[in-house]
Formats: structure tokens, C-alpha cells, sequence
């Protein structure tokens, strides 16, 4: 369904492995785990490290993008899924226009997530689970809010009254608790090197 149905798409004339040739290649890393499990911790180090190798790394985050293009959003299933897809779009053209986009959000559903790696350019979207336990979530709680959910004040709230479907076969799966912030790190940009996002040889100094 569309509500834009008399126009056309406008092809770039530059092909896409010019733009690489010039501005490196883009690619969607994408954070999915429990609020608190530390997707946008571990995002925001990676982009650091990868900025500072001359990687032009952007952060997208949930709770920033809830601020902005996604303000309208509440956390039903179907607000959700509309988080989503929205991000997935964004995703999807900053990675055509040679970004590497870190892209941190729960995303609960499999269903969306999957549907965001059929948008994505093969090979160029890496599903990372933060699979830190809600037990460590929990006792972490950084913004309070799942004291706040267990009391009733919040609802739909992801791990205690709202699903988290975890991912079947995302390419790294990283549990931070114990762990430090330079370890995981250590262990996304292993995973941007063996699948040739990056050159196997940057540092991580
Ligand atoms: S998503 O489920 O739609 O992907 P998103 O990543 O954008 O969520 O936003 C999650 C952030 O919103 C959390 O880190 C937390 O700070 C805040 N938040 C507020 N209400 C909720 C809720 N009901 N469930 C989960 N997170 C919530």
C-alpha cells in the first residue's frame, strides 16, 4: 500500500562500486538486545574506534531517534514495528550513501530485524546480539525504568511485560556483563574484519 503511487524512482548515475572506490564501504551493524544490555555503550565505542580509523561510523539509537524522526512512536507492538521499519529506511539509504551505521535498538521482533537484512545489500548487514541476561539488565538498571516497569508505572516494557524474541543466527552474539567496554569492542571489530567491512589490518590501539 502506498499513498504515493504516480511517481518514479530516480537512479543515481555514479554506480555503487564508484562510491566505494571513493567514500569506503557502507554497512548496517546492527545492536539488538534488552534496554540496559549495552548495545548503545558498545555502539557508541565502536564508532569512536572506527571514526578514528577514518570510517565514516554513524550511531543510530533508539531512545535518540525517539526524540526526533521516531517521536510519534509509543511501545505497542505496532508502534514498535514502525520504529522499525523507519530505521530500516534510514539504514538503508545511509548504507547506500557509503555510511557505516551502528544502529542500536531493542527491536524485539525477529520479523522486523529480518526484514531490515532483506533491505540491506548482502553481506553488508551484521546482526550483533547484546546478549547480556535481564537478570544483569535488571540489577544494571541505568535509567531506573525497570524498577519503574516491575511497579506498574510503565507498561509494554520489553523483558517484563513485553516480548524480546532473540536472534536464531545473528553473526556475533555478545554478552557484556563482566566484560570490559574494550573487550567487546575488541570483538565487533574482529567480526568487521573477518567479514571484510574493514581491513584486517587496523588496530585496535
Ligand atoms: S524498540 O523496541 O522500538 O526497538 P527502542 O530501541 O526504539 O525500542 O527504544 C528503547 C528505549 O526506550 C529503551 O532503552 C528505554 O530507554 C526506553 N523505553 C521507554 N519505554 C520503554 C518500554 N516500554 N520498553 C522498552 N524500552 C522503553
Amino acid at each position: 500500500m502506498t499513498q504515493s503511487s504516480n511517481t518514479t524512482w530516480h537512479p543515481s548515475t555514479i554506480t555503487t562500486e564508484g562510491r566505494t572506490k571513493h567514500l569506503g564501504q557502507g554497512a548496517v551493524l546492527w545492536f539488538t538486545g534488552l534496554s540496559g544490555s549495552g548495545k548503545s555503550t558498545v555502539a557508541r565505542a565502536v564508532e569512536e574506534y572506527l571514526v578514528q580509523k577514518g570510517v565514516n561510523a554513524f550511531v543510530l539509537d533508539g531512545d535518540n531517534l525517539r526524540h526526533g524522526l521516531n517521536k510519534d512512536l509509543g511501545f505497542s507492538a505496532t508502534d514498535r514495528q514502525e520504529n522499525i521499519r523507519r530505521v530500516g529506511e534510514v539504514c538503508s539509504l545511509f548504507s547506500t550513501a557509503n555510511v557505516m551505521v551502528l544502529a542500536a535498538f531493542i527491536s524485539p521482533f525477529r520479523a522486523g530485524r529480518d526484514a531490515i537484512r532483506k533491505k540491506i545489500e548482502p553481506q553488508t548487514f551484521l546482526e550483533v546480539h547484546i546478549s547480556t541476561s535481564l537478570e544483569n539488565c535488571q540489577e544494571r538498571d541505568p535509567k531506573g525504568l525497570y524498577k519503574r516497569a516491575l511497579a506498574g508505572e510503565i507498561s509494554d516494557f520489553t523483558g517484563i511485560s513485553s516480548p524480546y524474541e532473540a536472534p536464531l543466527r545473528p553473526e556475533l552474539r555478545l554478552d557484556t556483563a563482566g566484560k570490559s567496554l574494550e573487550a567487546c569492542v575488541e570483538e565487533v571489530v574482529a567480526l568487521l574484519k573477518a567479514s571484510q567491512i574493514i581491513s584486517a589490518k587496523a588496530t585496535t590501539e
